[in-house]
């Protein structure tokens, strides 16, 4: 249970914000899987308020999908208010995140993303604007520094956040250079814990239940983020809250059981887009890659898959791949502590 601003919520362990992946059937077999508490993938605010219909698929959810936060990528307090409004009208989130965190360059050239970090006062308007109109809480995502970690920089940046009205803040313990990859700097996100009142969340790294107990152990944070260890993964969040309350794990899976998993992905990814709705192959491959990620017999899965034109003949090759004698294929314990 962990409280952001006025509201409630019975996880501190959630989803991610993930562009281009953390979609409707992604959220969906999460929760399914024991996923808690999820984002929408990041609405840039722009482009929603100008009507791309980019936006409009992002913000697709059903009643089973709660409960749900969303985040903008903007820099203008008004039009960022804007964006909140139709978010509101179209979903009940729980409360709205600003992105201080994106590291793409095009991002940043228009001082949005992890920008902010260099100039926080655009940023501490749109938090003033949105906390003071809006009756839902206003959270912020950052990072720990742009060429390179800067933990004064960091705290200070943290501070102007809390003191303009942010209710809760989450960490992406990297610079902007690292991008989503590389070391996480643990002591950054801790100094900040330190130096606010309001939650934060510690994000980077968290591939696998120990990790996860690690971004705890070492920085003290309320709750966690998770993201690219849900990839393929749609039950780290349970075996989480397994490991911290029993400290058991069983790291290595069977390929069988992931195949399930893979399959119930793309039968809904098929519900969703409707039975006769073209689905970028590339996209579904990228699902597939997840799923298939650390078995032996992957290149082989691979060819077989990247044969299909759609999802029906993906789904097609995914059972016949489940009809193969596949005993002994187990994943290794995928990633190192
Ligand atoms: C494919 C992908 C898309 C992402 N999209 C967003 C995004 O839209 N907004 C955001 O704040 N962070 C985004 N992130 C960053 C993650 O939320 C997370 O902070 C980061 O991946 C670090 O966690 P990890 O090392 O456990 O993956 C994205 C990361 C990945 C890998």
């Amino acid at each position: 249970m962990i409280q952001i601003g006025n509201k409630k919520i019975n996880t501190n362990i959630f989803l991610a914000p993930l562009s281009a992946s953390s979609d409707l059937a992604f959220r969906l077999i999460a929760r399914e899987q024991g996923a808690k508490f999820c984002f929408f993938e990041m609405i840039d605010s722009n482009s929603l308020v100008y009507g791309s219909p980019r936006s409009e698929r992002i913000l697709q959810t059903c009643p089973e999908d709660q409960p749900i936060a969303a985040q903008i990528l903007g820099a203008d307090p008004e039009i960022m208010l804007k964006a909140a409004e139709l978010i509101l009208n179209r979903a009940p989130i729980t409360f709205l995140d600003i992105n201080a965190a994106c590291p793409v360059r095009k991002v940043c050239k228009k001082g949005a993303g992890a920008y902010f970090l260099n100039n926080p006062a655009p940023l501490v308007r749109v938090i003033e604007r949105l906390s003071s109109t809006l009756s839902i809480p206003i959270t912020v995502k950052m990072r720990v520094g742009l060429n390179q970690v800067d933990i004064p920089s960091a705290v200070q940046f943290a501070k102007s956040c809390e003191s303009s009205g942010a209710s809760a803040l989450f960490v992406h313990g990297r610079s902007q250079s690292q991008e989503n990859v590389g070391p996480v700097n643990y002591e950054a996100i801790r100094a900040i814990k330190e130096s606010v009142e309001i939650p934060v969340f510690g994000s980077g790294n968290i591939l696998n239940p120990p990790l996860a107990k690690k971004m705890f152990d070492e920085t003290r944070c309320d709750g966690i983020l998770i993201a690219k260890g849900s990839f393929g993964n749609p039950s780290i969040y349970r075996d989480i809250e397994t490991y911290l309350a029993t400290g058991t794990w069983h790291p290595a899976i069977e390929l069988r059981e992931k195949l399930k998993f893979l399959k119930k992905h793309l039968l809904l990814v098929q519900q969703i887009k409707g039975p006769h709705a073209i689905c970028h192959i590339g996209e579904l491959a990228k699902i597939c890659l997840w799923y298939l990620k650390g078995f032996s017999s992957s290149s082989r899965m691979r060819a077989q898959i990247f044969k299909s034109q759609n999802n029906q003949e993906l789904l097609a090759q995914i059972e016949s791949i489940m009809g193969d004698d596949l005993s002994g294929e187990i994943s290794p314990c995928a990633e190192k502590i």
